[in-house]
């Protein structure tokens, strides 16, 4: 079965999520769509991680340029059906655990500010994240509010990556302000992707 993506420079995940393998944390993902994105972070993360995914599908208006504004695209519940089933499929032999939530950046924010609960023999609740990739909202408002959540929770040594950095979706110059005042450092910069690191 194959899980597609939108985008490219899919091994920045990679390296991103390489570069925060000693920081402790989940991993994840903020527009899961068809799943490329989670996928290619469970296939890097080491035995153990936990990695979730944050989409709301539904079809609900969407920046995904930002000059552009609100639009539909075709984040539907059934494309949501069908990606839990394959990535469902696809995570069930590796020794990861992979949580979609199924909301907005903003509900999560709200509902899980005080860490996501964990089951696993016990019961625990996390509120770390080791490495980030923000593919949802296309807009500098969205990127700054995800980034204030996760900086919050993110040691040195953590990621966040970027998708769609280009003139033709997004002004990422305010982007890379926004994270150099706040001591991270753009270590990659692709034709689609950033890497940030927190040091
Ligand atoms: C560009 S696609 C993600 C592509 C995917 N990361 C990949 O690599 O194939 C954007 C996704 O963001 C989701 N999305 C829209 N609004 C969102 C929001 N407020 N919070 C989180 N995700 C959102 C959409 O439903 C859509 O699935």
């Amino acid at each position: 079965m194959a899980i597609h993506g939108d985008s490219g420079e899919y091994e920045f995940l990679i390296e991103a999520v390489q570069m925060s393998a000693g920081v402790d944390g989940m991993l994840c993902e903020v527009g899961l769509r068809r799943g490329l994105g989670t996928k290619t972070i469970i296939d890097a993360a080491a035995p153990g991680r936990i990695v979730i995914s944050i989409d709301p599908f539904g079809n609900i208006p969407y920046v995904g340029r930002e000059y552009v504004g609100l639009i539909r695209l075709d984040y539907t519940n059934d494309m949501y059906k069908q990606v839990l089933s394959d990535m469902s499929a696809y995570v069930l032999d590796k020794p990861i655990e992979w949580i979609p939530f199924k909301m907005t950046d903003h509900q999560f924010f709200s509902r899980y500010f005080d860490g996501v609960p964990l089951y696993d023999f016990e019961e625990t609740v996390c509120n770390k994240y080791a490495m980030i990739h923000l593919d949802g909202p296309h807009h500098y408002d969205a990127i700054e509010t995800e980034f204030i959540f996760f900086n919050e929770r993110m040691d040195s040594g953590a990621t966040i990556v970027i998708d769609d950095v280009t003139e033709d979706f997004i002004d990422i110059a305010p982007v890379n302000q926004l994270f150099e005042c706040n001591g991270w450092r753009l270590v990659k910069q692709g034709s689609k992707k950033n890497i940030y690191v927190k040091y």
